[in-house]
């Protein structure tokens, strides 16, 4: 009898972001991080196991994947199929209504529904820690995309205390993240490479130590709704992420002309009085977040803007959930 799941989940945006592994294999992080998960995008993935199958199988938005991209999901799998004694191989549909790999983490989302539909096909059912720590092993940032709201991921020393949690949940604060889509062209360097050259840049180990005062003051700016001290300090650790990737050897640079033009336009528009800062992960993507009551005007603006493709206006989330689930493999999901 085959077994199949389908499950959904939103990626999120760092507010103090992950940048550097303790521990690379089981992605321990350097420091603990704060995201939104964000309604609006999402990724749904249905994972179905089948007692006659020689290898696992991966289709991404209709597109059937191999090479590194298989590899991945199948390292995860074995980890499934380690933790529920199931040893069939699986057949892996996934679907995102936003662009791959453009710096919007599409990891996260992915991952998440991943650890959901795969650990329930599998015949684990798992508490939300469980698959935190699961979806944690595939793509780190896609343990913050298991809990809904504001969430905090604890960085941990091992795979049991390393795992993600929401500090509020998506109504405790109209917040809007703007994605100013500058290219959608895939990244030259990818998360995983550049986690593993953060210890080459001197500066990582300043940021690193800096780490639990920006945890700090980002949890407290959102548990008191404080948009000013949350903007400062969302600006300040984006822009010390970027300078140890600026530092690193080989360094990396994310930004491009249009990014930095955009980082000063959201700075002249908040100190003439407007709630709106940004942030930027590893591509040049610019993310505007601002208050419910100003998205519209604003997304309007960004769209006026040279070099932006696009914008996507989402808001807090919930966390990943099933769809549905069946013990034939035959439930279309
Ligand atoms: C810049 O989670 O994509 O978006 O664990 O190798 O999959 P892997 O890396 P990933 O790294 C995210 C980096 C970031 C910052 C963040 O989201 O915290």
């Amino acid at each position: 009898m085959s077994m199949s799941a389908t499950a959904v989940a939103h990626p999120n945006i760092a507010f103090i972001k992950y940048w550097g592994n303790k521990d690379q294999k089981l992605r321990i992080p350097m420091n603990g991080s704060i995201s939104m998960t964000l309604e609006g995008l999402e990724t749904r993935t249905k994972v179905a196991f089948y007692p006659e199958m020689e290898r696992d199988q991966l289709t991404i938005q209709g597109k059937p994947i191999y090479g590194e991209g298989l590899e991945r999901v199948s390292r995860f799998l074995e980890r499934v199929r380690r933790w529920s004694g199931n040893s069939e191989y699986a057949r892996v549909t996934s679907q995102s209504n936003f662009p791959m790999g453009s710096g919007i983490a599409s990891s996260a989302s992915a991952f998440a529904a991943l650890s959901l539909a795969a650990s329930t096909a599998a015949g684990l059912s798992f508490t939300e820690r469980e698959l935190s720590r699961l979806a944690r092993t595939g793509s780190g940032s896609a343990s913050r995309s298991i809990p809904g709201g504001f969430v905090e991921w604890q960085a941990g020393t091992e795979h049991e205390n390393s795992y993600a949690f929401s500090i509020a949940g998506p109504e405790h604060w109209e917040l809007v993240d703007l994605v100013v889509v500058i290219s959608t062209q895939p990244k030259e360097t990818g998360s995983t490479e550049g986690h593993k050259l953060a210890p080459t840049s001197p500066l990582q180990d300043a940021r690193v130590s800096d780490a639990s005062r920006r945890l700090n003051l980002c949890r407290s700016a959102i548990l008191e709704r404080d948009f000013e001290a949350l903007a400062r300090i969302v600006e300040q650790d984006s822009n010390m992420m970027h300078a140890v990737m600026m530092t690193s050897q080989p360094p990396l640079f994310y930004w491009r002309p249009a990014t930095v033009r955009m980082i000063r336009i959201v700075k002249k528009w908040r100190k003439k009085g407007l709630p709106v800062c940004s942030t930027i992960d590893a591509g040049p993507n610019v993310h505007v977040i601002c208050l419910q009551e100003h998205s519209k005007t604003l997304k309007k603006r960004l769209l006026d803007i040279p070099d932006v493709e696009d914008v996507y206006t989402t808001y807090p989330g919930g966390g990943a959930y099933l769809l549905c689930r069946s013990s034939s493999g035959e439930s279309e999901g």
